[in-house]
């Protein structure tokens, strides 16, 4: 069997454990040949890619990243290669094709698919937006980056009796703000779920400081929102691939507490830094088991899914049902969270 796999979408830490699982279950068990397409669909569509052994894959286990390269697909040219789908795979001498990815690469495998590739799809993401799938590799990784760093701004935050805003990423859903912001014990958590009114937090700042306590972190998603009314925080506009730019509501925040509370509130964005370096054990063991599973499923023809985490068992299921709606949080784990603040 020839296999392609790529890696599409925003990085993520574990991408290079699946590559690596993938090559070594396929070289190793079946013999395959395995070709690595670069920079995400778009070596797809302009023939780049070049032959992964276990060479090409020693020693990249640990490494943050993609050795592939990544990139996100404009909708022009996802259609034209939803229209070219059989000579793709007639061209590269493809029998299956790996792609790796958030939703939006999800969803285009499944375009591909019901074009006619032959798809098996691994969810990545360290946002862990993707229903069907319990758990998304990256995510641990990240919710460790920003807990660190919400540990280390708290002992210089009470130094200078300071707010802390801290802006962590999180598009639609607020896992990772939700589960550092715990982990971290956070004094305040925004999710996009659920806009905030900012006179909840001033109360809760100025609560923590009569009971002498000089300091205050809060952790904010990127995608949160003040409800209506509440604060000038505008909506960004929509980019090429249907993303919103966000206006940063980690500094608009820590403005608009400064002001309200007329004491020093610092925004803190840890943007692509929690996209970084190594990933943690558990995002390589899911990324290294959800590779071997789609090479199996390759092999058993069992196309036009993806790879998922059901409790501690990696399931297959059909990419339509993965990508109809993103996982967000639930309400009441927000109430889990506020019980501690
Ligand atoms: O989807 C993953 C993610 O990291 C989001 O949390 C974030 O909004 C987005 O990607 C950032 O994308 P880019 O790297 O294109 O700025």
């Amino acid at each position: 069997m020839r296999i392609g796999v790529l890696t599409a979408g925003g990085d993520c830490p574990g991408l290079n454990a699946v590559i690596r699982s993938v090559v070594h279950r396929a070289v190793a068990q079946y013999d395959d040949e395995v070709i690595g397409f670069e920079d995400g669909y778009a070596g797809l569509l302009d023939g780049r890619y070049r032959a992964l052994d276990l060479n090409a894959v020693s020693g990249i286990l640990a490494r943050g990243g993609t050795i592939l390269g990544s990139s996100r697909l404009e909708r022009d040219r996802l259609r034209e290669a939803c229209e070219n789908a059989a000579d793709i795979a007639r061209d590269f001498g493809i029998d299956a094709l790996i792609p790796i990815g958030g939703e939006g690469t999800l969803t285009a495998a499944r375009m591909l698919s019901d074009a006619g590739l032959p798809v098996v799809g691994v969810p990545k993401t360290i946002d862990n937006d993707i229903s069907s799938t319990d758990r998304t590799f990256g995510f641990d990784t990240a919710v460790g980056v920003a807990t660190e760093a919400m540990d280390r701004l708290k002992t210089t935050a009470e130094s200078h009796q300071r707010v802390m805003v801290v802006e962590v990423m999180g598009r639609h859903a607020g896992w990772i703000a939700l589960e550092s912001g715990m982990a971290a014990g956070a004094h305040g958590i925004c999710l996009p779920e659920r806009p905030f009114d900012p006179a909840d937090l001033v109360k809760m700042v100025e609560e923590r400081f009569a009971r002498g306590k000089k300091f205050a972190v809060i952790c904010v998603a990127e995608g949160a929102h003040p409800a209506d009314g509440t604060m000038d925080y505008g909506k960004g506009e929509i980019d090429q691939y249907g993303h919103e730019r966000f206006q940063g509501i980690g500094t608009a925040l820590a403005h608009e507490l400064e002001k309200r509370l007329g004491k020093e509130a610092k925004p803190v964005i840890l943007g692509h830094v929690q996209r970084g370096g190594t990933p943690t054990a558990y995002d390589r063991v899911l990324a290294t088991r959800f590779g071997w599973h789609a090479v199996e499923a390759a092999h058993r023809g069992d196309f036009g899914k993806m790879t998922a985490l059901r409790g501690t068992e990696v399931v297959m299921v059909p990419l339509a049902e993965a990508v109809t709606e993103l996982k967000t949080v639930p309400i009441d784990r927000m109430d889990e969270a506020e019980s501690v603040f």
